[in-house]
Parts: structure tokens; C-alpha cells; sequence
């Protein structure tokens, strides 16, 4: 399978709000709610671009000061386990080596194929937060990935 990893643009709005309803049926992010993504200076959003112009996966980091947060990570299900959520997520470890002290999240406790994920990519478990998701309600994992050039490693 062969792919590219791109910025977001608008243009791809609405592909994106579609592949997001069938990742997350449950309670997917709204177009809008991309589209402020897209409009944040703090924001990036990185995709995997196929051969055809199909959108296979996406990701969305936002960054306050030196930290930053995987808002959201997905891959079409017929593009799964073929390493794009590796590509994506290695594509903003590599950004996050370079300019932030750790990268953050929150996981379903239940979304075994994620948690995988993050911690093949060494992310570790910190705490948990109770009743954090909705439709079903779950708690959430919170993980963190610290990267050596943050302010505590100066010290
Ligand atoms: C989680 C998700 C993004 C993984 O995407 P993917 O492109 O299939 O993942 P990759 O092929 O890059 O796999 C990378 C690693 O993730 C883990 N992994 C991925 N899918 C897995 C599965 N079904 N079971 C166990 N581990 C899995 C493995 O460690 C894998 O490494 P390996 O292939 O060397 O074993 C994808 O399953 C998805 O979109 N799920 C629905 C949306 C979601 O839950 N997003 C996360 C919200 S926090």
C-alpha cells in the first residue's frame, strides 16, 4: 500500500468528518469541530494520502507551550494494520523529539489495538480517569510520552 503523509487543508473537510463516523460511530468529531482544529494556530493535523487521493488515516496534535496532546488518531478500517497509525504517530513523536517535552493523551481502557499502539511507541500509563467517555461510559487511560529536551531534564 502505498501513501503520503500530508497537512490538512479544508479541502479535505468533509472526507475526513466522513472517515471520523465510521472510526468513531459513536460519537465522532463534528466537520466543524475539524475545521477549528484546522483554524488553530496550535493545532496540526497530518494525514495519509493514497495513491487515489483517499484519506487512509489522520492525526491531530495540539500543542500548548512546551507540552503537547494526540487529540485524535484514526485509520479507515480497511487500511488497518498496515502501519499508517505508525507512520502518523511516528510523524509527530519526531516533531515532539524536537520541540516539546512530552506528548500527552486519553484512551478508551477498553481500545486494546490503541493502547498497543502508544505503547509500542513508548508511551506509559500515568492515571485514569473515571467515567471520562461517554456513549458507552468508560474510564480513560491517560498515557504520556516524556522526550528528554523539556525543561525538567535541564534543570
Ligand atoms: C488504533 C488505530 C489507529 C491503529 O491504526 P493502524 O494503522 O491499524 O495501526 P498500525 O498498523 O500502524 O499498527 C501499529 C501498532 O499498533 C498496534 N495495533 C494496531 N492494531 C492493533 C490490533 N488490532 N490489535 C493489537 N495491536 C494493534 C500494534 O502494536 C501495531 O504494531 P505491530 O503491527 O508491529 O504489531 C486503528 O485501529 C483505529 O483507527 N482505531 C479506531 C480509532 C481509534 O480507536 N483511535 C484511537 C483513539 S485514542
Amino acid at each position: 500500500m502505498t501513501y503520503r503523509i500530508v497537512p490538512m487543508t479544508a479541502a479535505y473537510l468533509p472526507q475526513i468528518a466522513a472517515l471520523e463516523k465510521r472510526c468513531f460511530p459513536a460519537d465522532p468529531w463534528s466537520e466543524e469541530l475539524f475545521r477549528d482544529a484546522l483554524d488553530n494556530p496550535h493545532t496540526a493535523i497530518l494525514l495519509a494520502e493514497g495513491e487515489d487521493g483517499s484519506i487512509l488515516g489522520y492525526a491531530v496534535l495540539s500543542v500548548v507551550l512546551d507540552e503537547g496532546n494526540l487529540d485524535n488518531i484514526a485509520v479507515a478500517p480497511e487500511a488497518r494494520r498496515q502501519g499508517v497509525a505508525d507512520t502518523l504517530l511516528g510523524a509527530l513523536i519526531g516533531f515532539g523529539r524536537e520541540h516539546l517535552s512530552v506528548l500527552m493523551l486519553e484512551v478508551r481502557a477498553s481500545n486494546t489495538p490503541a493502547i498497543a499502539l502508544y505503547e509500542k511507541h513508548g508511551f506509559a500509563a500515568v492515571g485514569r480517569r473515571k467515567n471520562y467517555y461517554d456513549a458507552p461510559k468508560e474510564d480513560a487511560i491517560l498515557m504520556t510520552l516524556e522526550f528528554a529536551n523539556g525543561t525538567e531534564a535541564v534543570k
